[in-house]
């Protein structure tokens, strides 16, 4: 039986049209010189978020970590909604590599986000010599483990307005940034006004096997560019990437097709008496008595989902059609039961 991978929208593949524009690819060495393709996909990229710069790295964990590196001394607290992919997500390499102190701030705004209000009690003011610094607020819309959740734009303003205030640079993690102004029928620059760097994935519902980018000031993204030779992530011919790159951003227009495809995941799942909320974009967490024993019953039928704390998660992606959602919810009706809350 063919597996229906709900996973992640990771998993798509490139596309024959994206082999072919990366098998033609015009390149050069990006450490040497600019890769041409590579320079390309970066003022794309820096254009469509509104940023002066943008540097490819090769993931998203990357690119988070640069900016960390960028804005945090040793020592330095950073605050970040709990369960945001920077605190739990990445190793540790906030404290580890970049030296910050996390904050987690707990979901007082909505799901995935704090309020303004608590980023200003959480800065506090500068105080003695002694007392530890905050220079950070680092935002992630939309978050993954609030179930996709979107922060809306009047939101993103106050928070980061709060930040300023308070001094604090602002990172966002919008490695489905894409997805949070598809859902507000927004522009993606709209959801990065006043932050000081942000940090977008292709590989995560576009279909590039590998990319991020991370944008800022002309003289962060210099900065950046040191950072990731230091971390290994300066690579040569990068424009192969670089065109997987440029023809993922063309499924832009239609990431409106994926929200839905989650939303009627959703409604089926609803039908057969599960209590699966409705997805903001297209990820779909759902609350289950025994993951563990969920999972094993959603492969036996072939529906592939991953587990996030007590719940299950479901993406639809690029690489399902509706078909395949419907084939998905026809299978699961037989364990369906293990789905429902008790
Ligand atoms: C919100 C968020 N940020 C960052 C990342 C890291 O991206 P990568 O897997 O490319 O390192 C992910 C990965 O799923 C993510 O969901």
């Amino acid at each position: 039986m063919r597996s229906i991978d709900l996973r992640s929208d990771t998993v798509t593949q490139p596309s024959p049209e994206m082999r072919a524009a990366m098998a033609a690819a015009e390149v050069g060495d990006d450490v040497l010189e600019q890769d041409p393709t590579l320079a390309r996909l970066e003022t794309r990229v820096a254009d469509l978020l509104g940023m002066e710069a943008a540097l490819w790295v090769p993931s998203g964990c990357m690119g988070n970590l640069i900016a960390l590196m960028l804005h945090v001394k040793r020592g330095d607290r950073f605050l970040a909604p709990a369960q945001a992919h920077v605190l739990g997500s990445e190793l540790g390499t906030g404290a580890w590599l970049a030296g910050g102190m996390p904050e987690p701030l707990p979901w007082e705004g909505g799901p995935g986000r704090p309020t303004a209000a608590q980023v200003a009690a959480a800065a506090g003011s500068p105080g003695p010599y002694y007392t530890l610094r905050t220079t950070l607020l680092c935002l992630e819309n939309t978050h993954n483990f609030a179930g996709g959740a979107v922060t809306p734009l009047s939101e993103h303003r106050a928070l980061v307005g709060a930040a300023k205030a308070a001094k604090l640079a602002v990172h966002l993690d919008g490695a489905r940034l894409w997805h949070a102004a598809e859902a507000q029928g927004l522009a993606p620059a709209a959801l990065t006004e006043g932050v000081d760097t942000v940090q977008v994935c292709l590989s995560k519902g576009l279909g590039a096997p590998m990319g991020s980018l991370l944008a800022g000031s002309k003289p962060a993204v210099a900065e950046a560019r040191r950072l990731r030779k230091m971390l290994g992530g300066g690579v040569r011919q990068g424009g192969v990437m670089g065109a997987a790159g440029l023809v993922a951003l063309d499924y832009l227009p239609r990431l409106s097709e994926d929200h839905a495809k989650t939303r009627r995941l959703a409604e089926g799942l609803r039908n057969m008496g599960v209590q699966a909320p409705a997805p903001e974009t297209n990820i779909l967490l759902v609350s289950v008595p025994d993951a563990g024993a969920a999972l094993r019953a959603l492969e036996s039928v072939g529906v592939r989902v991953l587990p996030v704390g007590a719940a299950i998660r479901f993406i639809a992606h690029r690489d399902l059609s509706v078909a395949d959602i419907e084939e998905s919810l026809l299978r699961m009706e037989s364990v369906a039961h293990l789905l429902r809350s008790a």
